[in-house]
């Protein structure tokens, strides 16, 4: 999981953010939202790279949940 360090190339730090927080978070540049169309497992509304994500204060409490699959 997250075997690039956060250089959006490898997808492996797909995950599923908790809907009511989704949007407390920056909305994805270009190039995460491709990667998203082409992750392991099935990208849903709510699907993001997690080192892509910020975590603020705005985000205490939000659960992240990891897909099935990965790879
Ligand atoms: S760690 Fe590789 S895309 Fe996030």
């Amino acid at each position: 999981m997250a075997e690039c360090g956060g250089n959006m190339a490898c997808g492996t730090c797909h995950v599923y953010v908790q809907q009511s927080y989704f949007s407390r978070i920056p909305e994805p540049e270009e190039m995460e939202d491709q990667m998203l169309d082409a992750t392991a497992s099935a990208r849903q509304p709510n699907s993001r790279l997690s080192c892509q994500i910020i975590i603020t204060a705005a985000l205490d409490g939000v659960e992240i949940t990891c897909p099935e699959s990965q790879i």
